[in-house]
């Protein structure tokens, strides 16, 4: 596979290319990918791999192996920046043993911290932020070649990658459909490490999910910042319901997600949308960040937390089956018990299946890291740990709803502890573990009867014979 490709770039400089093994494996390089942060990282690492791979790159998952390594970096809170440099820390003394190792750092920590990488770990040699990613071959071309630091992190144009590495075909898939995010939350970085709200026009999303369709791919989620402002930079301008609605009419795609959703952006149409686009799966990520409307404020949201519960109320009214999860900040600047106890409430009365925690982290350059009555780190874990035993409590209330019901499941691999069970995910985002009885296999879809309620998935039985099951006649 990878030989049809590599010839292309040095057929200048080698005339006609002779085939051997001996050859190939001359040119053939290593490169390993190292991924930290959210989907949209996971999406662009595979992008570069794709691109590489076009230019004579194989994909290892040994790092000592790699004649290339890509650090995929997040910069949303300190802990993530954290991480990245005790990774650098590391690589630094695989290249002290292999000199001509070469370590990029991309993504959105390169575009925050820029220079500041290099001099902190002089071990990189190649720095780029996410509007340089069409261009990683280039970049590292011109490291390989100048051997000196390369830092490209300056603005690009809005580029559809759709290049993937050569793997086997995936049942679920990203697909970007926005860069950017320009809501200036106080507390975030996004808009600066990720630039301006861009969306990619619905033919060039819809060509990339046909192209997913036709590799065997049954789900797609579509990723953006905030992926329900999505359309409205476009001319002419559209929205996400009518990007749903044509992504469910491509034939193999069985389901459909997107992520994340900001509740300000929430309009009607789209909550029509999740009734009437059938496809589109009952499980819906709304950031709340805090239950407190002072807090929601100094946070710059932009709605309240009445607003917020109107907002579940409308869609649980037209999808009463649908499952909620959230992101919430504890020990944002002035964040008094009351206010918390405001989170906790809003916990019960949404009655998440999900929610991420956090701990606020003083990002450089934010509004809110300049603001007076920053939180004591111990108040802070006090209240993750508080939140996270409400919040688990009220998920197991939510797990339990499913008892006995019969759902949608699609057949994704095997169970992590049984290797002759079959696992799957629900609709609503469920892991179910059940016995596929030789009936069933991984790429269908099935009907299962949950049988028992676990902390972390569900089991189940076959609740239909193949044959009965018309969703399995592909
Ligand atoms: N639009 C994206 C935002 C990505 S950041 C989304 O809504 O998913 C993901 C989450 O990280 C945010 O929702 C927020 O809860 C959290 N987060 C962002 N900045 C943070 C900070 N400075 N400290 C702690 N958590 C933060
Ligand atoms: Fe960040 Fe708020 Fe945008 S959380 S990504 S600024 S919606």
């Amino acid at each position: 596979m990878f030989s049809s490709q590599i010839d292309f770039p040095y057929r200048g400089c080698y005339g006609q290319v002779n085939a051997t093994a001996g050859f190939f494996k001359q040119l053939m390089a290593k490169l390993h990918l190292i991924t930290y942060g959210c989907q949209m990282n996971e999406y662009d690492s595979e992008r570069v791999a794709g691109l590489l791979a076009a230019e004579r790159y194989e994909l290892t998952q040994d790092e000592d192996d790699a004649d290339l390594i890509l650090v995929n970096t997040c910069a949303i809170r300190e802990k993530a920046e954290d991480k990245v440099f005790s990774k650098l820390g590391e690589l630094r003394k695989l290249k002290e043993r292999k000199p001509e190792l070469i370590i990029g750092v991309m993504g959105c920590m390169a575009q925050l911290q820029q220079g500041a990488i290099q001099r902190r770990a002089p071990a990189v040699d190649l720095v780029f932020g996410s509007p340089a990613i069409a261009r990683v071959a280039e970049l590292v071309e011109r490291v390989r070649r100048e051997r000196r630091p390369v830092l490209e992190t300056g603005e690009g144009p809005l580029v559809k990658i759709t290049a993937r590495p050569p793997s086997a075909p995936r049942l679920r898939a990203f697909v970007t459909v926005m860069e950017g995010c320009e809501k200036h939350c106080t507390f975030c970085v996004v808009p600066r490490t990720r630039g301006r709200e861009r969306s990619h026009p619905p033919e060039t999303v819809l060509a990339e999910v046909r192209r997913l369709a036709a590799v065997g791919c049954r789900e797609v989620t579509l990723l953006g910042q905030t992926v329900n402002a999505y359309g409205r930079d476009l001319t002419p301008s559209t929205d996400l319901a009518a990007l749903l609605e044509r992504v469910n009419d491509v034939a193999g795609i069985e389901r459909i997600r997107f992520t994340t959703s900001n509740p300000y952006n929430l309009t009607p149409r789209l909550i029509r949308a999740l009734r009437e686009v059938p496809k589109v799966c009952e499980y819906f990520h709304l950031p709340l960040q805090s239950g407190s409307n002072p807090v929601l404020e100094r946070m710059n949201r932009g709605y309240t937390r009445e607003r917020y519960l109107e907002l579940v109320g409308e869609i649980r009214h037209a999808e009463p089956a649908m499952a909620f999860s959230t992101d919430l900040i504890v020990g944002f600047p002035g964040e008094t018990e009351a206010d918390f106890e405001q989170t906790l409430d809003m916990v019960e009365r949404v009655g998440y299946d999900n929610v991420f925690a956090f701990r606020y982290s003083r990002r450089p350059g934010t509004p809110a890291a300049a603001m007076e009555d920053q939180v004591a780190d111990e108040v802070k874990a006090r209240r993750n740990a508080r939140l996270l035993e409400v919040a688990g409590r009220v998920a197991a209330a939510r797990s339990h709803g499913l008892l006995g019901k019969t759902l949608d499941v699609l057949v994704d691999g095997t169970s992590r502890k049984n290797a002759g069970e079959l696992s799957g995910r629900t609709r609503c985002n469920r892991v179910v573990n059940f016995d596929g009885q030789g009936r069933v296999s991984v790429g269908d879809l099935t009907r299962v009867r949950v049988t028992e309620v676990l902390p972390h998935s569900l089991r189940g039985t076959l609740a239909a014979h193949a044959e009965e099951a018309p969703c399995l006649s592909r």
